[in-house]
C-alpha cells in the first residue's frame, strides 16, 4: 500500500495531485504537508496536512517514521518569477530542500520520489519549435538553473543508489482550483480570471509571446501515468518532456473572444518578457509518449470553454 508524503501540497499544483491521490489511495495514506496552510476546503478535509519546511532535515524525517511513508512527492518550489527576486531562496528550495529529500528517501529505502521539472530548462540555444528531449540546457534563470541541477541529481541517485525518481518537464500549466504560484507564464491563468471578473486583462508579456501550455486534466494525468509506469522500461527517468498544446496570448485572447466578445486586451511587458523569450514555443515529446504512453486530451478551445464555465460559476458565487 502507498503512503505518500506530499511536500508543497498546498501550491497550484499541489492541490489537485494530492486530492487525485486522495481519490486513488485513500485520504489517510495521501499526507499533504506545505510551509503555508491551505484555504482550499475540499483539500483540507480530504486528509492529514502537517505544516513543514522542506529545508528542515529532521522534520520531514519525523513526518516518515510518523505515517510510515515510503513514496515522496516534491512539489515544493520557488517558481520562476519568484526566483528572480530570490535567487538564494530559489536555490535553497529547489535544490538543497531536493537534496534533503533525495538523502531521506536512500536512508529509509523510500520506494519512489517524484518530483516535476519544467521547461525553464531550455534556454538560449535551445530550438524554439519542438524542442528535442535532448538538446541545449542553458536556461537563464535561477529557477531553470535549479530544475537542470535537479534533474541531474535525480538521475545521479537512481543510477548511485537505485532510488527511484521520476520527474517530467511540465509546461505552463491552467487551472482553476489554486492560483498559480510566481511563475512566468501565470498570465495564461490570470487571462480568464479577469475576462470573468472585468471583461478586460493587461498582460505583462507581448501578444506575440508563445509558450507550452497544458490544461490541469492533463497535468494530473502526466503526473500519474509516470508515476504509475514500469521503472524497468524508463530510459529517462527526471526529464520527460511532455507537451499539450502551444498558442500565443493574442490566439489566447482571441479564443475567449468568442465566448466574451467584449473582452479586450492590452500588453505591458514587464521582466517576464525576458524569462518567456527564452523558453521555446512547443516540446518534442515523444520519449513519454514511447516510454510510458503519455497523450494530451485538451486543446486550447476546450480548456477555454471549461476555464470559462468553472470560473464563471464561481464568479457568481461570489469566490473569485
Ligand atoms: P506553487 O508555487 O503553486 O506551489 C509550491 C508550493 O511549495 C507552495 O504551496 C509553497 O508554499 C511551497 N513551498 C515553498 N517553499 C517551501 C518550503 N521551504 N517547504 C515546504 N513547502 C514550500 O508551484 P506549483 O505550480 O504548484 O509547482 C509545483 C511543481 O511543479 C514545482 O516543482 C514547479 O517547479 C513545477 N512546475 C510548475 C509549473 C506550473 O506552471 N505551475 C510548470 C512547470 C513546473
Ligand atoms: N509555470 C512555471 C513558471 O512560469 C514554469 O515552470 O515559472
Amino acid at each position: 500500500m502507498k503512503k505518500i508524503l506530499v511536500i508543497g501540497a498546498v501550491g497550484q499544483i499541489g492541490t489537485e495531485l494530492t486530492m487525485e491521490l486522495r481519490n486513488l489511495h485513500g485520504g489517510d495514506n495521501v499526507i499533504a504537508s506545505d510551509i503555508k496552510l491551505s484555504d482550499c476546503e475540499k483539500l483540507n478535509v480530504s486528509g492529514p496536512f502537517e505544516t513543514l519546511d522542506i529545508m528542515d532535515k529532521n522534520a520531514i524525517v519525523a513526518l516518515i517514521k510518523k505515517h510510515n511513508i515510503n513514496t515522496i512527492v516534491d512539489l515544493a518550489a520557488i517558481l520562476s518569477a519568484t526566483g528572480e527576486k530570490n535567487p538564494t531562496l530559489a536555490w535553497n528550495v529547489n535544490i538543497n530542500g531536493f537534496i534533503n529529500v533525495l538523502q531521506i528517501a536512500v536512508e529509509y529505502k523510500i520506494q519512489q520520489v517524484f518530483i516535476p521539472s519544467s521547461i525553464a530548462v531550455f534556454g538560449p540555444g535551445t530550438p524554439l519549435d519542438s524542442a528535442p528531449q535532448e538538446t541545449v540546457l542553458k536556461p537563464t534563470t535561477m529557477y531553470g538553473i535549479t530544475k537542470v541541477a535537479g534533474e541531474l541529481l535525480g538521475d545521479y541517485y537512481v543510477k548511485k543508489y537505485n532510488l527511484d525518481v521520476r520527474g517530467l518537464r511540465y509546461p505552463g500549466i491552467i487551472s482553476n482550483e489554486t492560483l498559480p504560484g510566481g511563475g512566468t507564464t501565470d498570465y495564461a491563468v490570470d487571462i480568464y480570471y479577469s475576462a470573468i471578473k472585468y471583461g478586460k486583462y493587461t498582460c505583462f508579456v507581448k501578444e506575440d509571446t508563445r509558450l507550452p501550455m497544458m490544461y490541469m486534466p492533463d497535468c494530473l494525468k502526466a503526473s500519474l501515468d509516470l508515476m504509475n509506469a514500469d521503472f524497468s522500461k524508463l530510459v529517462h527517468h527526471g526529464d520527460f518532456n511532455v507537451g499539450a498544446m502551444s498558442f500565443s496570448v493574442k490566439e489566447q485572447a482571441e479564443n475567449i473572444k468568442k465566448y466574451i466578445p467584449n473582452f479586450t486586451i492590452e500588453y505591458k511587458p514587464d521582466y517576464r518578457q525576458d524569462i518567456a523569450d527564452s523558453w521555446p514555443n512547443s516540446v518534442d515529446d515523444s520519449a513519454a509518449r514511447n516510454e510510458w504512453g503519455w497523450k494530451p486530451s485538451y486543446d486550447l478551445d476546450a480548456m477555454t470553454q471549461d476555464m470559462l464555465k468553472v470560473i464563471g460559476e464561481k464568479h457568481k458565487l461570489g469566490l473569485v
